[in-house]
Parts: structure tokens; sequence; C-alpha cells
């Protein structure tokens, strides 16, 4: 155990420094080796970061991911919102990602009856396609921008196509998404704040609307199933619906999204392995899974410490904030996988793993159209060689932080050799 003087920041913790985000794992080593727990002043969280700590916090009760089914603002020490922040925390309290037994337990039940595996098998076609189309546009461009021209159009057409989204409707999703979102932000100014209100009011309003049409006009969609669906008399209510969906497209894409940077990422870092995977496409479940645990894409998940506790000799206290660090855990040497989520985590039907708008399909595909192309690298800001035709070269990470630690996605341009 440290000294109570070494704070994170000495350590090297610094979720904002570009640095850090490049490559937090060396830090995250020495914080698992010397400060298992440790306090951070900076984000006021209390970090952890060995595997074993992580897995069994997440299973605990006495953390929740909210806090306002066992206590007040005021008895966990912290300031209420403000009133005009109400239709963003109603919305994201409607979503069951926010929620803690019983009505998670309700509300996911009641989701899992219309989001079954079979909803989401049917849709295998329809994404290969989806993925074919952009991976088509990409080959033979000049220079494209791998981020925003396949990781990002991708989850959100699937999770569209999903929902049943009317086509002319889907340029409206990913601004939303992405201005909700703003009020993760580490501390999110006001304007940040008054963007993701307005983006919630709207966004609510048109999934209202939507839901009201399938209700009465049933199609063979997601938001039709979830306005059908009845269990034992109990029924999803309209914002119930409405948060659910919400939490669809943010919680289904932003992960995504950043899976896909960090995936590439690391297989241009190791052409070898891309290699493999080029020659043998059945090694591609497992590459998924192993690239997740590798340069995990969402790095640290928050819980509230609903009563006092003591974790390796350091009291922690009600009200305080956990920031575990899924992406430290997942390269603890003790585990072999990776970090079991927890009640919250997206179960068979929803687990990247076994989806098929997960990465598997994306990383599967775009393995597999400019197939017996050669990959070598120059370092980790170095150019590659990616087909015969042309030349990728990572030109930047942007450092888009939405939580204290998301390690950021790459950007890409090829360059057409002539
Ligand atoms: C690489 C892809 C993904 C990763 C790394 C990921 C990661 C996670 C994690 C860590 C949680 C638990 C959060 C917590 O306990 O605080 C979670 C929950 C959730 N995820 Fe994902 N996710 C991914 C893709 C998706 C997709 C594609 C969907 C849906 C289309 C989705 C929907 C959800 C939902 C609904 C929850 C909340 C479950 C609950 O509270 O019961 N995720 N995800």
């Amino acid at each position: 155990m440290i000294g109570q003087e070494t704070t994170a920041r000495q350590m090297g913790f610094a979720p904002w420094e570009v640095s850090f985000i490049a490559n937090p794992y060396p830090v995250y080593a020495e914080m698992r080796g010397r400060a298992p727990v440790l306090y951070d002043d900076q984000t006021d969280h209390w970090l952890v970061s060995r595997y074993a700590d992580v897995n069994a916090l997440l299973r605990d009760r006495r953390f929740g991911r909210t806090y306002l089914h066992a206590a007040t603002h005021e008895e966990m020490g912290r300031p209420a919102e403000p009133e005009w922040h109400a239709p963003f925390w109603h919305l994201i309290r409607s979503g069951i990602l926010d929620m803690e037994p019983p009505d998670h337990t309700r509300v996911r039940r009641l989701v899992a009856k219309a989001f079954t595996p079979r909803m989401v098998e049917n849709l295998r076609g329809r994404i290969q396609g989806l993925m074919d189309g952009l991976v088509d546009r990409v080959l033979g461009a000049g220079e494209v921008d791998l981020i925003a021209s396949v990781a990002e159009p991708l989850p959100v057409a699937v999770i569209a196509e999903l929902l049943g989204v009317p086509e002319t409707d889907r340029h409206l999703l990913r601004p939303w998404s992405a201005e909700i979102c703003l009020m993760y932000e580490l501390n999110p100014s006001d304007e940040y704040a008054w963007r993701a209100v307005k983006a919630s009011e709207e966004f609510s309003d048109y999934l209202r609307a939507l839901s009201r049409e399938r209700r009465a006009r049933p199609r063979d969609d997601l938001v039709s199933a979830m306005a059908q669906v009845l269990d034992d008399g109990d029924r999803l209510t309209e914002d119930e619906l409405i948060g659910t969906c919400v939490l669809l497209l943010n919680a289904g894409h932003e992960a995504t999204v950043n899976m896909t940077g960090n995936g590439w990422w690391t297989l241009f870092r190791h052409p070898e392995q891309l290699e493999r995977l080029r020659a043998d496409h059945s090694l591609v479940a497992n590459a998924v899974e192993e690239l997740m645990r590798f340069d995990t894409p969402l790095q640290m998940f928050e819980r509230w410490v609903l009563e006092d506790f003591e974790l390796h000799g350091r009291r922690i206290p009600k009200g305080a904030e956990l920031g575990l660090i899924f992406g430290s855990a997942n390269r603890d040497s003790a585990p072999v996988s990776t970090t079991a989520w927890g009640r919250h985590s997206a179960g068979s039907s929803w687990r990247p793993r076994s989806a098929p708008c997960s990465s598997e399909l994306r990383t599967w595909s775009s393995c597999a159209n400019p197939s017996g192309s050669r990959t070598t690298s120059s370092g980790d800001f170095g150019s590659w060689s990616f087909a015969s035709s042309g030349q990728w070269m990572v030109t930047s990470r942007t450092p888009r932080l939405l939580m204290a630690a998301e390690v950021a996605p790459v950007r890409l341009q090829t360059l057409i050799s002539t």
C-alpha cells in the first residue's frame, strides 16, 4: 500500500491527457501493484484497478449505478440536480441501465420478452448488407476516415433498423445521441447540459410519437414488440419504452464505435495477428473478445457507495463514487477472460459476442474484403500498407472523452499510391 500522500495524478492517472489516453496501461499496472484502491481528487472517484475487486464490486448490492432507490441526494451528501436538468434525468432513469432492482428486474424482464435472440438473428443478412455497402464505398476511395465512414454509421443504422425508425428520420439519431452524451463529460458546462436537455426532449417527443404509431399499427420491429409486450398483465410504460430505445441507441453504438476504432488500431500494430485473421476467419469470434480485453472500449464505469465499507485497508464512506477501471481489470494477469459485468451487463441476446450486430461481423467483413493484402507497421503512428492499391496511415487519436477514461478512437487515412 502506498503512502496517503501519493495521489492518482502523481501515479500518472490523467484521463484528459492525450498521452495517458494513448496508452494508460503502464499507469494501470502500477496502480494494480501499488495502490489497488486509490482516491483521485481530480475526479472525486475511488479508483479500483484489480480484476478480482472490480468483478466482486459489480455484483455487490452495496453499490449502485444510481442511489435514489436507497437514499436521497442529501443522505448521500450530494447536491440535487438543477430542476432544468429534469428532462434529461427522467429519460435516463427510465432506461434499465440506470435502474436498480426491483425496477431493473421488472423492466429488463419485459424488454427481454420483446428483444429476443431471434429478433437479433433475423437482422444478420441486413447487417451484412449494410457492412458490405460501407466497405465497398471505402475501398478505392482516396482518403477515408474509418471512424466517420464505417465505425459510426454502421451501429446507428443497425439500431435504427432494429427499432424500426424510418429511413427518412435516421439522420436525426446520431446527433441526438451525441448531444445527450454531453452530460457525461467530466464536469459538463451549462451549455453542454442545456444541449443534452434539449436533445432529451426532442428525442423523447419523437419516440413517443413513434411508439403510439406502432402501438396502433404494429410492424416487425422492436418498438412495436415493446409496445405490445405483456407479462402477467404487466407492460412497459410509455416512458420505460422511450428510455429503453434511447439506451439501446446510446449504449449500443458508442461502445461499438470505440471497439471498432480500438480493435483496428490494435490489429494495425500487430500485423501478424491481422494476417492470421485474414487467413482463418474461424478465429474472428475469439479475436473480438481478445481485442475487447486488450484495449477495452469502455475503460471505466462508476458505482455509488450505498454504505460505508473497507477495501485493501482503505475506508470508503457512503456517498463516495467508485471508478471501476475495466481497462485495468482486463489487463490483470490473474484473469483470462473479459470482465464479467454484473447485473447490468447486456445479457445473452445483447452481448456483443452472440449478436450479429456485433463487432464480429464487422471485423469479419472488413477482414474479408481486402483479402490477400499485406499490412506492415512502422511504429505507433506509422503508415500501413493495407492493400496493394493503397496505404493506410494513422493520423491521430482524437481525445473525445465521454467518461473519465474512455479510450479515444483512431482516425485513419488511406492514401492511394499512384
Ligand atoms: C463492444 C460493444 C459493447 C460493449 C463493450 C458494451 C459494454 C457494456 C457494459 C460494460 C455495460 C454495463 C454497464 C454497467 O454495468 O454500468 C453494458 C450495458 C448495456 N449495454 Fe452494452 N456494450 C456493447 C454493445 C452493446 C450493444 C450493441 C447494445 C444494444 C444494441 C448494448 C446495450 C446495452 C444495454 C441495454 C445495457 C444495460 C443492461 C442493463 O442495465 O441491464 N450494448 N454494456
